[in-house]
């Protein structure tokens, strides 16, 4: 039966996009239920509503704290029945009783080769540290913040001219390449996650995951 993935952005939702084409060219064997935000402005909402896809917003500044945040938003993830849920540029630290109701079916998209740079500014701390590549990374979320354990990393080299912003532009093509590979993965149930353990097909990935070709 074609899985449910629900996915949640702060913002443009590009990545989101990759994965709701690769949903509808039949890539990926499954449907994007619901797209949700944490801002009401963002974009990511716009392109779910011309995908007739649910549109939701909630923002946490609504809500006194981050747990009763995490908590009305896992209500309205639940009320979908999600196999997959897929955060695609959320910007919002999980609380571990979040991260817990969805644990082995929650991935994340981080732009470092982790366990490199976890956090904010990944592209300028890539350059100021001198480094020769840079990369995203998918990832099962645990609660710990960009530590879960890694599936698919894309790297990319980073040129002399390089800035912040020219790596995000080149990243971001490799992330459209990245994630949808590893939710196709996971949605042909050929990915589990077994304690802190990656399988696909069967075997264990080494830690910190595979490198794209
Ligand atoms: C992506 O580059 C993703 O790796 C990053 O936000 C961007 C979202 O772009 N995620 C994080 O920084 C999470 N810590 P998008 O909204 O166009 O998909």
């Amino acid at each position: 039966m074609s899985k449910r993935i629900v996915i949640l952005v702060s913002g443009n939702g590009s990545n989101a996009q990759a994965i709701i084409d690769a949903c509808n060219n039949g890539r990926i064997k499954a449907s994007v239920v619901a797209l949700i935000s944490n801002k009401k402005d963002a974009f990511g909402l716009q392109r779910a509503r011309k995908h007739n896809i649910d549109a939701i917003s909630i923002s946490h500044t609504d809500y006194g704290d981050r747990e009763s945040f995490d908590l009305s938003l896992l209500e309205i993830i639940q009320s979908y029945r999600p196999d997959l849920v897929v955060l695609a540029g959320f910007m919002r630290i999980l609380s571990s009783h979040f991260v817990d109701a969805f644990a082995g079916k929650l991935l994340n998209i981080h732009p470092s080769i982790l366990p490199k740079y976890p956090g904010l500014h990944t592209h300028q701390r890539a350059l100021d540290n001198g480094d020769k590549v840079h990369g995203s990374s998918v990832h099962f979320v645990t609660a710990e913040l960009d530590g879960g354990p890694v599936v698919l990393k894309g790297i990319i080299d980073i040129m002399p001219q390089d800035d912040a912003n020219s790596l995000a532009t080149r990243l971001a093509s490799t992330e459209w390449q990245i994630y949808p590979s590893v939710v196709e993965w996971f949605c042909d149930d050929r990915l589990t996650l077994i304690g802190d353990e990656v399988l696909l097909d069967n075997k264990t990935l080494p830690k910190g995951g595979i490198v794209y070709e």
